[in-house]
């Protein structure tokens, strides 16, 4: 196990991930957290930071108390700290560096540049530089702008520091040095697997539940199907999965989902609350309204359906480790721009303990541990979607029949992307219905009809996008299957605004 301390990088995540990569497990604390140390620990790396080491109330940790236990790394802000904390000089530099880098290697026999080419890029991101080094640390790679790009020194324990970013995906070799760290200087093991992940989890599963009863909320999504799959290889038909449909579902999804369940030999009983929700959904266009009545009747329904059970004391989840990592917050508290997980009041209500098999992965983890538990692609690699469904891709009041609607254009929009390839090369597409009217000519008779906008964005995890630059050929294409098929709808439109400052859904 590896610990990474973070001190507030926007990359610090990027990190953890390039460690997972390596097979090696890591966990992300805020750097002034306390930690044990214990036999599994194998070393520590210190993140980057938005604040400079010679701000008065920088953030700081006692890096010789930790090398006198263990590897440290630590990579941009983390090495100027250990720089300046062992008596080096760290200074703003006249030019910032921001951007690729070709690092210049000074010292190839050393392991942590081992195997990497003379001239490397990298990328750098930072104000201060290290100007001088501590006595007895060696520079081990240098920048045309900068003398100390990389150094080691040997305490008691192997300690190192690059001023670049090795997490980022534009430094070439950066995977490789980290590795190198990971392999050479702490000895880690590299079998985190997902075979081994899914092993121990499922024995830990079995230890946690006993002979108890689990229930689970399970939404089609990649998340709560692989959390269900793993509790149910641990507990059998003990596990109880709910599939409620919402009505603002796409279209054939609550099926094509139960039949996937089915296939998959989970226990899942599906519900169709769909006329519930679109009695209480009319009259109410706000879409935070929206989202708290889909979220209240949510929670209601699954109780309800929960009292059948008896004897349950477990709620299973699908939660994932970006949602519980605790951040270290430089700019104050963030506000609230849309309330999400629309499911959150759930575990509280209910007084049940629980159950969540994913809590230490990131996405693409879950994805590699769900083809290797055998899940469908259908499953493991469709597009997020969101808690409210297709509620808020209908701008102001939804009804049944805006509903239908919607689902036939995005069901159009989404098997073309299916058709030509294009649906694995874009993180997310839907189609939203407009509550704007125009008219139109369709053979010799004028519409007055509904206008739907498609929307597709390229995106790593959701919190910046850009609009996928779809092929003229292929929106064509759809655009005019929509219109020839789809009577309501006369104009089809593509959003072509990225986040920020647009988001991804429209409410
Ligand atoms: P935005 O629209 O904020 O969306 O750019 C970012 C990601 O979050 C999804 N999203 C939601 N998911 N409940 C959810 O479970 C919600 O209320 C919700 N709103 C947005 C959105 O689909 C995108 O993937």
């Amino acid at each position: 196990r590896i610990l990474i301390l973070d001190f507030g990088s926007q990359y610090t995540q990027l990190i953890a991930r390039a460690v997972r990569e390596a097979n090696v497990y890591c966990e992300i604390i805020p750097y002034s957290k306390p930690f044990e140390i214990d036999s599994n620990l194998k070393g520590i790396i210190l993140s980057g930071s938005p604040f400079s080491v010679n701000d008065q109330n920088a953030p700081a940790i006692s890096v010789k108390d930790l090398v006198k236990k263990l590897p440290v790394l630590g990579i941009c802000y983390g090495a100027q700290l250990t720089a300046k904390t062992y008596g080096g000089r760290v200074e703003k530099s006249s030019k910032r560096e921001y951007g690729r880098a070709s690092m210049i290697v000074q010292n190839e026999t050393d392991v942590l540049l081992k195997g990497i080419s003379p001239k490397s890029q990298v990328w750098m991101s930072h104000g201060d530089s290290i100007l001088e080094l501590p006595e007895g640390f060696e520079v081990l790679a240098t920048t045309e702008s900068i003398p100390v790009a990389a150094f080691k020194c040997n305490e008691e324990n192997p300690l190192y520091g690059l001023q670049f970013h090795p997490e980022v995906y534009h430094s070439t070799e950066g995977k490789q040095i980290i590795k190198n760290f990971l392999v050479n200087i702490c000895g880690c093991s590299q079998d985190w697997t997902p075979a081994h992940f899914i092993t121990d989890t499922v024995a830990r599963l079995k230890e946690q539940i006993g002979n108890r009863k689990v229930i689970m909320a399970l939404s089609g999504g990649v998340d709560s199907t692989v959390a269900a799959t793993l509790i149910h290889k641990a507990i059998g038909d003990r596990l109880h999965g709910i599939f409620v449909d919402n009505g603002v579902l796409r279209k054939n999804e609550f099926q094509e989902v139960l039949d996937t369940y089915k296939q998959l030999g989970l226990n899942v009983k599906g519900i169709d609350a769909s006329k519930l929700f679109y009695k209480e959904l009319k009259g109410n266009p706000e879409p935070e309204a929206k989202r708290k009545i889909i979220g209240r009747l949510f929670i209601e329904v699954f109780q309800e359906e929960a009292n059948k059970i008896e004897g349950i004391e477990l709620l299973g989840q699908g939660t994932i480790y970006p949602d519980v990592i605790e951040s270290v917050s430089v700019h104050g508290p963030s506000v609230t721009i849309k309330s999400h997980h629309n499911v959150g009041g759930l575990p509280e209500k209910m007084h049940l303990e629980l159950v969540e098999p994913l809590r230490y992965l990131f996405k693409d983890e879950v994805r590699k541990v769900g083809r290797e538990l055998g899940i469908p692609s259908n499953l493991i690699d469709r597009h997020p979607f969101p808690g409210p469904g297709l509620a808020i891709r209908i701008l102001g009041e939804v009804t049944e029949e805006k509903v239908k609607l919607l689902q036939e254009a995005d069901h159009i929009y989404i098997n073309a992307l299916k058709e030509t390839g294009l649906y694995a090369t874009v993180w997310q597409a839907g189609a939203i219905l407009l509550p704007v009217k125009s008219v139109g000519v369709m053979g010799d008779e004028r519409t007055y009809e509904y206008t739907v906008a498609l929307r597709a964005v390229t995106s790593v995890d959701g919190m910046t996008a850009d609009w996928a630059h779809l092929p003229y050929d292929f929106l064509a294409d759809v655009s005019n299957a929509i219109i020839n098929n789809v009577r309501g709808i006369n104009r089809v439109v593509y959003d072509i605004s990225s986040k920020p400052p647009a988001t991804i859904e429209w409410e």
